[in-house]
């Protein structure tokens, strides 16, 4: 097992192990106390693990509740948000007691807003059972919802008192979630860690996965240690995302979020060389890992139906849009456009 520890607003520990769910109980019991906890989780991780969590809490001598609500991105609603906040009070959860955040980035986002806003703040414990929650939401304390007007404009930041990441949890993932999680698997690579990257040039992150995730645990550290509340620095992490999230937004979510990163990181890479922002000509590098670990690389929509979306990116502001550019392999810094250049640099990524 290892453990790598955050030290931001709260000091919490990160375990990365083989079986962790089985004495999830203990371990929390060892580390806040013994307390109840609201398990929050989704339909589907509920059927694989719940039983397991529920049952090693209450070993452990904790009373255990459990909410679980329908899987999907639908279900990251203000609604959802409410019906948990109305579970924890009806369950008389008080403020030494924990909500537990049992799933992907949804129940971990969604459980995470409610943990922050219950009471004005309860324990949170976060066990990811995806790889992109593992590598990415898990760590760092943003929380949120979705608002019909958009994704994740409601939230906090509210970091967890623990993170427990069984990546056995991983082997029922389908492929294309497991996937999507490889996209901010290789991001890291690309922004920060040339050595890393080499790795993935040559390993397979499945059959190296406890060195993965530890890996993307500590460069997501290291970020969020010199900007908790992304005020500069935390903005590296959205490499590949102001494209991607267009495209996210013209197939109507059709294309998933790691795909569409996928691609985006291509279409950055590509157009940041192409109009002489950068002297590093990293696409095809990017392409070759993204291709191997059975992802897209190719665009299906026009620039111009990307740039008409990418203008309402949150990362704009007034007639600036920042992006994130590669300086050299495992380097990348923020720049900031011209919002009408942008049809420019996507066209040149395409
Ligand atoms: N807070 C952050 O910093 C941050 C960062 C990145 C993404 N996010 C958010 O995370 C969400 C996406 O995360 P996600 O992809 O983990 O979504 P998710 O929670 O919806 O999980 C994806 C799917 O996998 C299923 N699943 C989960 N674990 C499983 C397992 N072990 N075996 C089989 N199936 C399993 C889920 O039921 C779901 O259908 C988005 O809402 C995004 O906005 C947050
Ligand atoms: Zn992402």
């Amino acid at each position: 097992m290892n453990t790598v520890m955050i030290e931001v607003s709260k000091t919490y520990p990160i375990l990365i192990g083989a079986g962790l769910l089985n004495n999830c109980g203990e371990i929390i019991k060892d580390k806040l106390g013994v307390h109840a906890a609201a398990v929050i989780t989704d339909d589907i991780v509920d059927k694989l693990y719940a039983d397991k969590v529920m049952k090693s809490l209450e070993d452990a001598g904790l009373r255990a509740v459990k909410f679980v609500f329908p899987h999907g991105e639908e279900s990251k609603s203000i609604a959802v948000y409410a019906e948990i906040l109305s579970f924890l009070a009806e369950h008389h959860i008080t403020r030494t007691d924990m909500l537990i955040s049992l799933g992907g980035g949804i129940p971990g986002d969604m459980g995470g807003f409610a943990a922050a806003t219950f009471l004005r703040g309860i324990r949170f414990v976060q066990i990811p059972t995806t790889l992109l929650s593992a590598v990415d939401s898990s760590v760092g304390g943003k929380t949120a919802v979705n608002l019909p007007a958009g994704k994740n404009l409601v939230g906090a930041f509210y970091q967890p008192d623990l993170v427990i990441c069984d990546y056995k949890t991983l082997d029922t993932l389908p492929e294309s979630i497991f996937a999507d999680g490889c996209a901010e698997v290789i991001k890291y690579g690309v922004i920060m860690d040339a050595d890393f990257f080499d790795f993935l040039k040559t390993h397979d992150i499945k059959d190296n996965i406890e060195k993965v995730i530890t890996r993307c645990v500590e460069l997501k550290r290291d970020v969020v240690d010199q900007d908790e509340k992304e005020m500069g620095l935390r903005a590296i992490l959205n490499f590949g995302h102001t494209i991607g999230h267009a495209i996210e937004i013209n197939s109507h979510f059709e294309i998933s979020h790691g795909s569409a990163v996928a691609i985006g990181m291509v279409m950055a890479a590509k157009g940041a060389y192409a109009t002489g922002m950068t002297d590093a000509d990293l696409a095809d590098a990017i392409r070759e890992v993204i291709v191997k670990n059975k992802l897209p690389v190719s665009c299906p929509f026009t620039a111009e139906a990307l740039y008409a979306v990418s203008c309402s990116d949150k990362k704009r502001s007034g007639d600036t849009i920042k992006l994130i550019i590669p300086e050299k392999m495992g380097k990348c810094v923020g720049k900031r456009i011209p919002v009408e250049d942008m049809l420019t640099f996507i066209k040149a990524g395409l």
